[in-house]
């Protein structure tokens, strides 16, 4: 598109035509998505307005400043780029996040994650529970758990620096406290133990197709050594020696590690291992409880 002058209608016209031409926005084995609500999507989000304005108003002519932004937006969307990472931010938890190409965009499948956190803090009677997050990227969950418990200690880590500057960013304009602690895993932790340990760490295998179509965000937050597994197996090794007595670990994994999550977590002596599914059915996020009998049972062996 050129310096000419559009109406919001015509410029959806060009740009949905846009999206039927170009492959690389879309995801395979995503079936709903369609050019014209990509159009939708990306004009409201560039125009700051509401789809159901751009419907009222279809006459209406962009603006010089709000044309060169809607193409510069479109022309990243049609090479892939996430339209999160566009609009620089994202919701989770109902909570809308900054994110940067330095932090991975928080997927609705990881609130699955914060919605088993708080069904097992809830079994327990704590009032003031000790939780960390682990690989915190934007902050997604530690802030999702610091929103839904406000008397919660969070404390969340990253080994990435800009990503723990976002998520403390994002913590700081939603006004909830959590400490955050530049940390590979547990190394900057010293002895402190928690309640409840929950990661969504790295997990893809090297080779992963899904990769081709995430390259807009950090490789190191998605992909791990052993075919995913590396960064997996680290934290059920390491967690225990910072878990307090019946503390849960909870991971989530893609959806063909369950079981060999499970098991990684039954050889460690943890017990009430489980997975719980996403609503897909798939069983993505595996954890267990941390009893210190086990702890004795297995130092004895
Ligand atoms: C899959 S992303 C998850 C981000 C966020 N928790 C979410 O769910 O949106 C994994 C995160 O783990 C971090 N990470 C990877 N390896 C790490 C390590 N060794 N120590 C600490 N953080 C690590 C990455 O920087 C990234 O932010």
């Amino acid at each position: 598109m050129s310096s000419k002058r559009y109406t919001l209608a015509q410029w959806l016209q060009q740009a949905e035509a846009g999206f039927r031409e170009h492959a690389q926005w879309r995801i395979p084995g995503v079936a709903d998505q369609s050019p014209r609500r990509e159009a939708q999507w990306l004009l409201a989000a560039a125009l700051s307005q509401t789809q159901a304005w751009l419907m009222t108003w279809p006459e209406r002519e962009l603006t010089e400043a709000q044309l060169i932004r809607a193409e510069d937006w479109l022309a990243r969307r049609l090479q892939g780029e996430p339209l999160a990472l566009l609009r620089g931010e994202h919701e989770f938890w109902s909570l809308p996040l900054t994110v940067t190409a330095d932090t991975l965009i928080p997927r609705a499948d990881t609130e699955r994650v914060v919605e088993v956190a708080l069904g097992c803090l809830a079994q327990s009677d704590l009032s003031a529970p000790d939780i960390l997050d682990l690989g915190t990227g934007s902050g997604a969950i530690a802030l999702a758990l610091a929103h839904s418990l406000p008397q919660a200690h969070l404390v969340a880590v990253d080994r990435s620096a800009p990503a723990l500057a976002v998520a403390e960013a994002n913590g700081r304009d939603l006004g909830l406290s959590v400490q955050w602690i530049l940390s590979d895993w547990f190394s900057a932790l010293g002895t402190m133990r928690f309640h409840l340990i929950v990661s969504n760490p790295p997990y893809l295998a090297e080779d992963d197709l899904h990769l081709l179509h995430l390259q807009h965000e950090p490789r190191s937050a998605l992909v791990a050594e052993s075919n995913g597994m590396a960064d997996l197996w680290q934290l059920v090794t390491m967690a225990p020696a910072h878990l307090q007595d019946h503390g849960w670990l909870l991971l989530e994994h893609g959806a063909t590690q369950a079981e060999a999550v499970r098991e990684a977590l039954q050889q460690r002596g943890f017990e009430q291992v489980q997975s719980w599914q996403d609503l897909a059915g798939q069983d993505r996020v595996s954890g267990g409880q941390w009893c210190v009998s086990a702890e004795s049972t297995l130092a004895d062996r």
